[in-house]
């Protein structure tokens, strides 16, 4: 059905090791794999990225800012990990994401997945994530999966005690496949081919 094989890539916003956000993204990845599509981890804290200074030459001594880009472009959805950071998503998400663009992220399916220390959860830390990645014209989901009280619900192995938990993580990630998969089928390919030959603004002439 998709013209290329499906890839989703997997952001951790963590740079703690070990890291819960890491684990809740690894089990959210499974998801989409269970839906067929290709995953790959981006451990933030394997690459070493300057912070953006909105310069455009970030990547000048800084092969790991073009070896994101390029892993991010490659990807058809993408899934963003993040801590909950003083109520908000954290500041080394924020950061890779301002290294990138459009040309990563616009008009790719972006799942969102979340830990916390306390009992509240990351509900407001993905709502901020959701307004990013309009920003980034990406198609972010309805679902997306919170832990709160990581350090109570995960063990070293990075299991769960909790289904429920496993269960709502593992739909993010099968949701971003199977909508990529759905973004990049030929039949939608089709329909966006006739689209765009539609009228400018059918009906319109004249007003
Ligand atoms: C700077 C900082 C701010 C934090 N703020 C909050 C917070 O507002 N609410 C909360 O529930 N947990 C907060 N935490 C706890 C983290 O969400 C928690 O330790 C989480 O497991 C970190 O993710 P990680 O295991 O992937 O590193 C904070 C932690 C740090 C380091």
């Amino acid at each position: 059905m998709a013209s290329s094989p499906i890839l989703i890539v997997g952001i951790v916003g963590s740079l703690r090791e070990p890291s819960y956000t890491r684990m809740a993204v690894c089990i959210a990845l499974a998801g989409a794999a269970e839906r067929g599509a290709a995953t790959k981890l981006i451990d933030l804290r394997e690459y070493r990225l300057p912070f953006c200074d909105g310069s455009g030459k970030e990547d000048v001594g800084f092969p790991d800012v073009l070896r994101l880009r390029e892993e991010v472009a490659a990807a058809h959805g993408v899934i963003l990990g993040t801590p909950d950071y003083h109520g908000s998503f954290s500041g080394v998400l924020k950061n890779a994401l301002d290294l990138m663009g459009f040309n990563e992220f616009g008009g790719k399916v972006m799942g969102l997945v979340g830990v916390a220390g306390g009992a509240l959860g990351t509900v407001n830390a993905l709502n901020d994530l959701r307004k990013v990645g309009r920003s980034l014209h990406a198609w972010v989901i309805p679902q997306q999966a919170a832990v709160p009280q990581a350090w109570k619900h995960f063990d070293d192995t990075g299991r769960l005690d909790d289904p429920e938990y496993e269960t709502r993580l593992r739909e993010v990630g099968q949701e971003v496949a199977r909508f990529a998969t759905l973004l990049n089928s030929d039949e939608v390919r089709h329909f966006l081919d006739l689209w765009e030959q539609a009228m400018p603004n059918p009906g319109g002439e004249g007003r």
